[in-house]
C-alpha cells in the first residue's frame, strides 16, 4: 500500500473512530454478550436506524438469555415483526435455548463456540468476541468488504471463494495489536457512513490518503460486481413444410415459450426431418434445403434455430386439427406467430430472390 503500512491503516481507523465514530448506540458501552449478540444478529441485514427501536423493545421484553429461551417462538417473532429475514429470529431463539443449557447459561467464550450457535457466522462471531471479550478477530461483512476492496484495490467479485479468502486474509493481517473494539467499530462505521456504495464521502475518510481506489480515481469499480451468468445455449430445428402456397404451423403448448402462438413444427437436431414428419405428423415430405441458422435471445437462454425446408404434394391430406394449421404463406406474418417465424419468412424471401431457377422450390412462394 503506497504511502501507508498495515499498522498505519488500523491506526487511522482507530483514531477516526475515537473522534468521529458512533459512540452512543444502544448496544455500545456494555460487555454483556447477550445484548451484543442480539444487536449483531439484528444488524446482519438491517441498518442501524431501523434496528434501534426494535432492539430496545426486544431487550425490554427479553432482557437476558434465559428469558428469551423460556419464551415461545410466537412471542419472539412478534417482537421481530417488521424487521424481516425471520430466520434470524428463529435462529436467535434456538441459539438462546442452546446457551440456556450451558453451565450457568453462559455464552461461549470464543469464536469457535459462538459460531456453533445457529445464525452466527464467522464475522458475527468475531464482532461479538471483539465487543464482549476484547478478542482480536477479523470481521468481514458487506460494509467491511467494500472498505477493504477499495482501500487495497482488490480485484474480483467478493462472492467468489478465492476473492473472499484473500479478503479474510487481508482482514486478519490488518488487525491492530490493541484497541480491537474501536478498530472493529471504526471499520463498521466507515463502511456504513463514509464508504457507501454510491456517493462515498472520500474527503472525510481517514483512509483518504492511502485508499488505492481513490488514488487511481476508480472507487466506483470496487467491489467488482457479480459477473453476469453465462447464458445457456439451446438448439432446435424448425420444419418449414410447404404445400403449394401454404405453410404448416403448429400451436405451441400453453405455459412454455411462445405458449399459445403458432410456430413451425420443431424437432431436435439429431432427428431426421423426413422421418419425423412421417412418424409424428403423418406427412410424406420431400426435403428441399437446410436454411442458415438464426439466433433468438431469451432472458434465460439463447436459442439457435435451424430451419429446414420441405415440401409435400398438393394433394396431401391436411394434417389439421390437434393444433395444426395450413396457412397461406402471405397470411403467416400477420398471424399470432413469434418473431423468429417472421424472420424465417424474410429469409425465405431473400433466398427466393437469389434462387431464380427455383432449385430450392422457393420461386412461387408469396412472391
Ligand atoms: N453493523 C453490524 N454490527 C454493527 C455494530 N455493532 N454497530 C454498528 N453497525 C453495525
Amino acid at each position: 500500500m503506497p504511502g501507508a503500512t498495515l499498522p498505519d491503516f488500523s491506526a487511522r481507523v482507530v483514531a477516526w473512530q475515537r473522534a468521529y465514530g458512533r459512540h452512543d448506540l444502544p448496544w455500545q458501552g456494555t460487555r454483556d454478550a447477550y445484548r451484543i449478540w442480539v444487536s449483531e444478529i439484528m444488524l446482519q441485514q438491517t441498518q442501524v436506524a431501523t434496528v434501534i427501536p426494535y432492539y430496545q423493545r426486544f431487550l425490554a421484553r427479553f432482557p437476558d438469555v434465559l428469558t428469551l429461551a423460556a419464551a415461545d417462538e410466537e412471542a419472539v417473532l412478534t417482537h421481530w415483526s417488521g424487521l424481516g429475514y425471520y430466520a434470524r429470529a428463529r435462529n436467535l431463539h434456538r441459539a438462546a435455548r442452546k446457551v440456556a443449557e450451558r453451565p450457568g447459561a453462559g455464552f461461549p467464550g470464543d469464536v469457535a463456540g459462538l459460531m456453533a450457535l445457529p445464525g452466527v457466522g464467522r464475522s458475527t462471531a468475531a464482532a461479538i468476541a471483539a465487543f464482549a471479550y476484547g478478542q482480536r478477530h477479523a470481521i468481514l461483512d458487506g460494509n467491511v468488504r467494500r472498505v477493504l476492496t477499495r482501500a487495497f484495490a482488490v480485484p474480483g467479485y467478493p462472492g467468489h471463494t478465492a476473492v473472499e479468502k484473500a479478503l479474510w486474509a487481508l482482514a486478519e493481517d490488518l488487525l491492530p495489536e490493541n484497541h480491537i473494539e474501536a478498530y472493529t467499530q471504526g471499520l463498521m462505521d466507515i463502511g456504513a457512513t463514509l464508504c457507501t456504495q454510491r456517493q462515498p464521502r472520500c474527503n472525510e475518510c481517514p483512509l483518504h490518503q492511502c485508499c488505492q481506489a481513490r488514488l487511481t480515481q476508480a472507487v466506483s469499480r470496487y467491489p467488482a460486481p457479480k459477473p453476469a451468468r453465462a447464458i445457456p445455449e439451446r438448439t432446435t430445428r424448425m420444419l418449414l413444410v410447404r404445400r403449394g402456397e401454404h405453410l404448416l404451423l403448429e400451436k405451441r403448448p400453453n405455459g412454455g415459450i411462445w405458449g399459445g402462438l403458432w410456430s413451425f413444427p420443431e424437432i431436435s437436431l439429431e432427428e431426421d426431418p423426413v422421418a419425423s414428419l412421417r412418424e409424428r405428423w403423418g406427412l410424406e415430405a420431400h426435403p428441399l434445403s437446410a436454411l442458415p441458422p438464426l439466433r433468438h435471445a431469451f432472458t434465460h437462454y439463447r436459442l439457435h434455430i435451424h430451419p429446414f425446408y420441405l415440401s409435400v404434394g398438393p394433394d396431401t391430406a391436411p394434417a389439421e386439427g390437434a393444433g395444426l394449421l395450413w396457412l397461406d404463406r402471405s397470411d403467416v406474418a400477420g398471424a399470432a406467430v413469434p418473431t423468429p417465424v417472421r424472420k424465417i419468412l424474410r429469409l425465405l424471401d431473400q433466398l427466393a430472390v437469389n434462387d431464380p431457377d427455383g432449385v430450392l422450390g422457393l420461386e412461387r412462394m408469396g412472391q
